[in-house]
């Protein structure tokens, strides 16, 4: 295949580069995918309404996120294992992404550690999974904080692993050499007819978390906290009431509760919920420069995305990363033009829903 021009071509090449195990990984969704697939559809579904006669030869596809300046609205979601895709791993996303000035979010279950992955002059999150050990939990959350990451990004949408039934087909697991970094004493169990990840899970991670506990999360840790994984406003509210300083939408990229209704399609009820008191963020079937663009008419600050980035990983390392950012970067910035939007304030909600009224 020729030099991939967008995020669908790497999908397409990443699966020559993959073992069989790994790809499955990354692009299950659980049980029918149906939440999967309606993350894309939902962009589908939304249609511009493009200002024209503006003047757009300057554009501005800046912003900032907890007070810290992005050169574009786009972090790179928490994703484990990216070890399985490129033997420089979560490195070198981080590094791709610290060199085009977008954030990134480091999973628990990175396959780096937390030290050889930390670039303190850039926007990086830790992204936490509370275990049923409270030490180490406590462990993980002083380390991010001591080597310079920005918050603690807590996903809350995990409290059991979801379903994702190729996983279980393969028993997935991980190949000799590689590990959860992060969590030394910790393995992937191999499970007889079960995805190793589902039963370390069942096994290390605290399904009884509650709200309480965002109480004591943030005794421990000077950081601010994002909650990752929120669907409904009453929740985001609740959110913002128990101090999270920002929200990512997300329905995990389809993989945990299949049925669960699209990011995109709960950004907006969300936003008017939080009204203006945090920042609101969401990822989930980004591919696009316009699925950027939409997000941000709904209301987002920013937005996350996961798959397409472990494509880049897996067909060039660092350079692939570096590639996927700057194909959206290109999109967003022609799309901005092309709606007549020289900045992201002019991004409004006018653009994907026309008042008739006004
Ligand atoms: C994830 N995601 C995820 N989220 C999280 O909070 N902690 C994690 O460790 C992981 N791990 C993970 C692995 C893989 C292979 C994928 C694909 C996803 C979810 C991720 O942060 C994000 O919510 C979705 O991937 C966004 O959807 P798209 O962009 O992949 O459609
Ligand atoms: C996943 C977990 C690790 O989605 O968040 O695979």
């Amino acid at each position: 295949m020729h030099h991939p021009i967008n995020l669908f071509e790497y999908e397409h090449l990443a699966k020559e580069h993959l073992s069989q195990m790994a790809l499955d990984y990354y692009s299950s969704g659980a049980w029918d995918e149906v939440t999967l697939r309606d993350n894309r559809a939902a962009f589908e579904r939304v249609k511009l309404h493009p200002r024209m006669l503006v003047d757009v030869s300057d554009r501005y596809l800046n912003t900032s996120i907890l007070g810290q300046s992005l050169k574009l609205p786009l972090l790179i979601a928490p994703m484990a294992f990216q070890c399985l895709a490129h033997p420089d791993g979560e490195v070198a996303t981080a590094l791709a992404a610290a060199s085009a000035g977008v954030g990134m979010v480091l999973s628990t279950l990175a396959t780096k550690t937390m030290e050889e992955v930390a670039l303190p002059n850039s926007l990086q999150w830790f992204q936490l999974y509370i275990h049923k050990d409270r030490g180490l939990t406590r462990a993980l959350v002083e380390r991010a904080n001591a080597v310079g990451y920005k918050a603690i990004c807590l996903t809350v949408d995990a409290p059991v692993l979801g379903r994702r039934e190729r996983d279980q087909r393969n028993q997935f697991t991980l190949p000799p050499g590689l590990h959860a970094a992060n969590l030394a004493t910790l393995n992937i169990p191999h499970a007889q007819g079960e995805s190793g990840l589902f039963t370390y899970f069942a096994q290390q991670l605290n399904p009884a978390i509650t709200w309480r506990d965002l109480e004591w999360l943030q005794s421990i840790s000077p950081l601010p906290l994002v909650i990752k994984g929120i669907l409904r406003g009453d929740d985001a509210v609740r959110a913002v009431e128990y101090g999270a300083k920002a929200i990512v939408v997300s329905n995990h990229g389809g993989r945990q509760l299949d049925g669960a209704i699209a990011s995109l399609d709960a950004l907006a009820a969300i936003v008017a919920a939080v009204d203006g008191r945090v920042e609101v963020l969401m990822d989930g079937g980004i591919r696009r420069g316009t699925d950027i663009l939409k997000a941000i008419a709904l209301g987002a600050k920013a937005v996350l995305i996961g798959r397409p980035v472990l494509w880049g990983l897996a067909v060039n390392g660092k350079a692939g990363v570096s590639h996927i950012i700057s194909l959206l970067q290109h999109e967003l910035d022609v799309a901005m033009a092309l709606t007549g939007c020289p900045s992201l304030e002019d991004i409004d909600s006018s653009l994907v829903q026309l008042d008739l009224k006004s």
